[in-house]
C-alpha cells in the first residue's frame, strides 16, 4: 500500500476553518490519509495571544470561526513553508489577493507530484489577460491543480447542514482521492472536467451577488432580484464562452452546485450581498464597509469586479456585459447606484 498521503491546508479564514473540519475528519479516520493535518495560519495577535497557540490548544480558530471546533489533529503552523513542504495535497484556501504571496514563498519548496486543490474565489487580470487563480498555481509551483467551488456558506457547512459541492479535475483517480478527502454525507461532492469553467463559476458569481446586493439596499424585491440573478447567469455563461479557451463550456456544468446554486445562495445571504447592501443604505465606501463588517474576512465580489472589468476593457467587450460593467462602475467610479436599475432595464437580453 502507498504511504498515507500527507495534506496541507493553505489557508485558515471562515472558509479554510470549515474545510479544515472537513478534511481533519476525514484523515483521521482514512488510511489513504496521514491522520495530522497542518493548516498554515496567518498569525494574528489575539488579545495577547497567538491565533496558531490558541487552535493548538483550544482547537477552535476564534477570530474567522468561532463556536466550532476543530479536530484535534488539525495542527494550525505559522510558517508557511514548514507547513506546505511535504505535503502530498496541498488545499489552497487564502482570499485570492495573497495567493501571489503564497505562491512565491513556497515556489521549489513543495513537492513535485504534490496535487493541488483550489477553493479560491477570484481572477486575475493580469499583463498578459485573464488568468485563474489555478492557473497562477499551476504555473508557479508546477503542480497539477483541481478546483473545488459550489454553493458552500461557510458557517453552514461548520453546523454540518446539508450541501452539495463541485470539483472540476480533468484526471479521474486524482479527482476521487480528492473527493474521499472532502467529502462527507453533509457535504456531497459531484465531480466534473470542464474545471476552468467550474472555477469561473465561483469567482464570477461574487460579482452578481454585489448586485443582488444593490437591489435589495434599493429596496426592490424579490422578482428584481430573479431577474439579476438571470441576467448575471447569462454574463457569466457569455464570459465563460469567452474566456475558457482550453476545452468545451457546457451547460450542463453551469447546474451543478459551483453553478446556479452557489450563485443563488450568494445573492441571498453572502457576505459581498450584505456589504453591497449596506453599500446603498450607508454611503459608505466598499473599504470601509469590508472592515468594519467584516471582522478581518476578505470581500471579493468588487475586487473581481474589477479584475474582470480590466479584462473586458482590453478586449473592448464591455457592452456585451452590462451588469459586471456597471458593478464596477457604482462600486469604484462614483456611478449612482441607480444606474444598476437602468442597466437591468436596457439590458441586452431585452433588445
Ligand atoms: N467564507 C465562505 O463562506 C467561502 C465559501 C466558499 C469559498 N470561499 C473562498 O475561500 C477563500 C478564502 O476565504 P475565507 O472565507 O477562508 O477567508 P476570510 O475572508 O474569512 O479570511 C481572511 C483570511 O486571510 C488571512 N490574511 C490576512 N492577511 C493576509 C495576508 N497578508 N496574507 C495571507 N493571508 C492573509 C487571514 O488570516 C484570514 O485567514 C476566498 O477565495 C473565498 O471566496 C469562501
Amino acid at each position: 500500500m502507498n504511504a498515507p498521503k500527507k495534506v496541507c491546508v493553505v489557508g485558515s479564514g471562515n472558509w479554510g476553518s470549515a474545510v479544515a473540519k472537513i478534511i481533519g475528519d476525514n484523515a483521521a479516520h482514512n488510511p489513504k490519509f496521514d491522520s495530522t493535518v497542518k493548516m498554515w495560519v496567518y498569525e494574528e495577535n489575539i488579545n495577547g495571544r497567538k491565533l496558531t497557540e490558541i487552535i493548538n490548544t483550544e482547537h477552535e480558530n476564534v477570530k474567522y470561526l468561532p463556536g466550532h471546533k476543530l479536530p484535534t489533529n488539525v495542527l494550525a503552523v505559522p510558517d508557511l513553508v514548514e507547513a506546505a513542504g511535504e505535503a502530498d495535497v496541498l488545499v489552497f484556501v487564502v482570499p485570492h489577493q495573497f495567493i501571489g504571496n503564497v505562491c512565491d514563498t513556497i515556489e521549489g519548496k513543495v513537492k513535485k507530484d504534490a496535487l493541488g486543490l483550489s477553493l479560491i474565489k477570484g481572477v486575475d487580470a493580469g499583463s498578459d489577460g485573464l488568468r485563474l487563480i489555478s492557473d497562477i498555481i499551476r504555473e508557479k509551483l508546477g503542480i497539477d491543480v483541481a478546483v473545488l467551488m459550489g454553493a458552500n456558506i461557510a458557517n453552514e457547512v461548520a453546523d454540518g447542514k446539508f450541501c452539495e459541492s463541485t470539483i472540476g479535475c480533468k484526471n479521474k483517480e486524482r479527482a476521487l482521492l480528492l473527493k474521499e478527502l472532502m467529502e462527507n454525507p453533509n457535504f456531497r461532492i459531484t465531480v466534473v472536467e470542464e474545471s476552468d469553467v467550474v472555477e469561473m463559476c465561483g469567482a464570477l458569481k461574487n460579482v452578481v451577488a454585489v448586485g443582488a446586493g444593490f437591489c435589495d439596499g434599493l429596496g426592490y424585491g424579490d422578482n428584481t432580484k430573479a431577474a439579476v440573478i438571470r441576467l448575471g447567469l447569462m454574463e457569466m455563461v457569455a464570459f465563460a464562452c469567452t474566456f475558457c479557451t482550453s476545452g468545451p463550456v457546457s451547460s450542463a456544468t453551469f447546474l451543478e452546485s459551483c453553478g446556479v446554486a452557489d450563485l443563488i445562495t450568494t445573492c441571498y445571504g453572502g457576505r459581498n450581498q450584505r456589504v453591497a447592501k449596506a453599500f446603498v443604505t450607508t454611503g459608505k465606501s466598499i473599504e470601509e464597509l469590508e472592515k468594519e463588517m467584516l471582522n478581518g474576512q476578505k470581500l471579493q465580489g468588487p475586487a473581481t469586479a474589477a479584475e474582470v472589468y480590466y479584462v473586458l476593457q482590453r478586449k473592448e467587450l464591455l457592452n456585451k456585459f452590462p451588469l459586471f460593467t456597471t458593478i464596477y462602475q457604482i462600486c469604484y467610479q462614483g456611478h449612482p447606484v441607480r444606474e444598476f436599475i437602468s442597466c437591468l432595464q436596457n439590458h441586452p437580453e431585452h433588445k
